[in-house]
Formats: structure tokens, C-alpha cells, sequence
């Protein structure tokens, strides 16, 4: 079953509403920036006959992916002067890649500013694909965005989130594909990357006990939604379609493949250099602290939610719906979370499990 959303503004909220409401990736990708410069010290810098190339997996709309880019950048000129540099963003291809555009273009934070003979291009093609020719790739980034599965193995009887229920054919349809994914994504990569070559992964995780921090804030929102069903504003088969296509895999399931090493089905390798837990606290929990507004920080987490659930939650509406039909559903729906959250924030508020890790395809066989 496709996720979706049926107006092609594809997986996140478009029109720019993903990059105004991702504070909380923001958080998430800053974790990840000290690891770029360790995977810049193995790219092979003097190997590529052309500019080197980075990329950007997953950009969405791009504004949280300056900050890494600009620091990619500058770890490969720090070990070898000026040299030209291609900055391939991707996504799948209904993303809003006109957000990005304009964030490459004007931010203020662009990797563009003060840097010369950068060149930044798009590929609009799933991460599950071959994207990049063999050995092109010098160096990845990707934030936030492994947990998406290729699509959804099949509809959740009780929970948006299949890590929240206790439909268990459900759980284990996802886990299944969400091992299946991580393969693939392991072999493409494998192949694309130039020896010594590496990509730093930022991603939402789970604990030794499966926790992953935002149930309180998930849960409010599944309540929202079977309360819209018990009012009969949502059939039971749309709420059972109304879904967050995702895994969010422990360290377990990230390091099941290399043992100690991945080794593709063409046979190429990657290492997993680095794979490690870390805890994110609640971005806006100190606003709330210091203005004691309980409306404003739900609105808050509400517009997060939406950025990366509002087109899969559209996609699984009834397609014979009016289009302002389904967005007063959905407003009633978010409305009635928001009004959740503000009545407890301190039960909701999220500490989230997230990972960073590091591959690495070996610079040789003695690396092995
Ligand atoms: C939550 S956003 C993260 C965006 C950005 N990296 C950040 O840190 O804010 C997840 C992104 O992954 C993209 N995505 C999901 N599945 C994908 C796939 N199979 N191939 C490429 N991109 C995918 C979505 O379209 C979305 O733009």
C-alpha cells in the first residue's frame, strides 16, 4: 500500500511547511555534525579526476541541510585546498525540491555563501535505487530519514505508528521490510561509494526496551484520531490506512548486517566505523519554561507533527472525499491534538532515542 499523499506535494507538508516546522530535525541533524569530519579524513581527496562528490539523502526541503554540507565541505578543502565540490541533494521524486531550491539559493546559512566552485544539483529518485554511478560517491549525509520504509507492508488496526501497537502482524510485516530496506540501501551504497569513502547517518532509534521517547506525544495524537472515528468524521477504514510508513530500528537491527563486515551481493563492502544511542531532550521545552504558554508550545509540536505525517495521513483518506473535506477532517483532527498536548505538556513532552553512525567503504583488503 502506497503512503503517498495523493496531492503529489510528497511525504512531507509542502509549500515550505516541513522546513518552517522542523526544529526538532534540526536538533537531530546538529548530533550528527562532529561525524563528518571523521569521515572526511578517510575520502580519498586526491582519487577523484572531477569534482568531489557529497551528497544529501533524504533533503526534503533542504534547510536542514546546509549546515552539514557547509561543514562536509569544509573538512575535504581543509585536507586538500579549493576543490571543486558537487552537492547532489535527493528525494524522492513529488518532493517540494522548489523549498530547497530557494533554501540553496538565499538562506543566509547556505553552504554556497563564501564558498567558491560548489555546484549544488538534485536527484529526484528513492534512496532504495542506485543514484550515483560506481565509485562516484565520496561522502553522505543522511538525517532523519532511514526509519521511511519503501512504502507501508499493510494497514495498522490500532496505532498510526506500528511501534505503538499491538497489531502483531502489523509489527512484524514492518520489521520484516524495514530489514529488507536497510539492506538495500546497504548494497546501493556500497556500490556508489569510492573507497575510503564514507556517510554519516543521523536517525530516529529505539532503546534495549523498544522506547522511543515521543509515545506520549504519538499517543496524543491516536487519540485525536480515534476520537474523530468514534464521531464517525473518519470510517474505521480510513483510520486503519491513516499510517506513519516507518521502522525506527535499534542499534541491534542497524548492526545485524556486518558481522564484522556488509558485503553486497555484487561484493561490495562497507564497515560500520561508528553506531551510537543518544538522547535528544524536548527543543520546546524551554520556551514553555520561560513564557509558561501552554497553547503556543502545543502548537508546536502539532506543526512538527504535521510536517511529516499531514500527506501520508491525506493519503489514506477516502479518495471520494472533496478536497476541503479532507482538510476540515484533518484540521478537526490536529485541533483536537493540540488541545491534548496543551492540557498536559509535561506527560508529553518527548526525549527522543535517536542514533548516529558512521559507514565506511575500506580504503583496501588490508582494511578488511
Ligand atoms: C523527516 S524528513 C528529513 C529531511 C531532512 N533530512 C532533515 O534532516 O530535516 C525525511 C525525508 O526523507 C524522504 N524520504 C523518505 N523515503 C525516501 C526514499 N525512499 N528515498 C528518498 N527520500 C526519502 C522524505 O521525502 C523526506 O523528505
Amino acid at each position: 500500500m502506497s503512503a503517498r499523499a495523493a496531492n503529489g506535494s510528497g511525504l512531507m507538508t509542502g509549500s515550505g511547511y516541513y522546513r518552517k516546522h522542523s526544529t526538532t530535525q534540526h536538533g537531530a541533524a546538529a548530533l550528527g555534525l562532529p561525524l563528518i569530519e571523521r569521515a572526511a579524513a578517510d575520502v580519498p581527496v586526491g582519487a577523484a579526476a572531477g569534482p568531489i562528490v557529497i551528497a544529501d539523502f533524504g533533503a526534503a526541503q533542504g534547510g536542514n541541510s546546509l549546515a552539514p554540507m557547509a561543514a562536509a565541505i569544509d573538512a575535504l578543502r581543509a585536507r586538500r585546498g579549493p576543490l571543486p565540490v558537487c552537492v547532489v541533494h535527493t528525494d524522492l521524486p513529488d518532493n517540494d525540491f522548489a523549498t530547497l531550491f530557494q533554501a540553496v539559493e538565499t538562506s543566509p546559512e547556505s553552504y554556497l555563501r563564501e564558498r567558491a566552485d560548489v555546484f549544488p544539483l538534485v536527484a529526484g529518485r528513492s534512496l532504495y535505487d542506485r543514484i550515483f554511478a560506481p565509485e562516484q560517491l565520496m561522502l553522505g549525509w543522511t538525517a532523519s530519514t532511514l526509519h521511511w520504509l519503501s512504502s507501508a507492508p499493510g494497514p495498522i488496526t490500532d496505532h498510526f505508528f506500528v511501534q505503538s501497537s499491538s497489531d502483531q502482524r502489523a509489527r512484524a510485516a514492518f520489521a520484516d521490510r524495514s530489514r529488507r530496506d536497510w539492506e538495500v540501501f546497504l548494497a546501493c551504497r556500497a556500490a556508489e561509494l569510492a573507497p575510503g569513502g564514507g556517510i554519516v547517518i543521523v536517525d530516529t532509534a529505539v532503546d534495549e526496551r523498544g522506547g522511543f521517547g515521543s509515545e506520549a506525544l504519538f499517543g496524543a495524537l491516536n487519540e485525536a484520531l480515534r476520537s474523530a472515528c468514534d464521531s464517525g468524521r473518519l470510517t474505521h477504514h480510513e483510520l486503519e490506512r491513516m499510517i506513519y510508513p516507518t521502522w525506527f530500528r535499534s542499534v541491534e537491527e542497524l548492526s545485524a548486517p556486518f558481522s564484522p563486515i556488509y558485503r553486497s551481493p555484487s561484493g561490495a563492502t562497507l564497515q560500520l566505523a561508528e553506531v551510537t544511542p543518544v538522547v535528544m531532550d524536548d527543543p520546546f521545552w524551554a520556551a514553555l519554561e520561560s513564557d509558561g504558554d501552554t497553547d503556543r508550545y502545543a502548537a508546536a509540536q502539532v506543526g512538527f507533527l504535521r510536517g511529516f505525517l499531514g500527506p501520508s495521513f491525506t493519503a489514506g483518506l477516502d479518495p471520494a472525499r472533496a478536497d476541503d473535506e479532507r482538510d476540515a477532517v484533518l484540521e478537526a483532527v490536529w485541533a483536537a491534538a493540540e488541545q491534548l498536548i496543551a492540557q498536559d505538556p509535561e506527560r508529553i513532552s518527548p526525549r527522543y532515542q535517536l542514533v548516529v553512525a558512521r559507514l565506511k567503504r575500506p580504503g583496501s583488503e588490508s582494511e578488511l
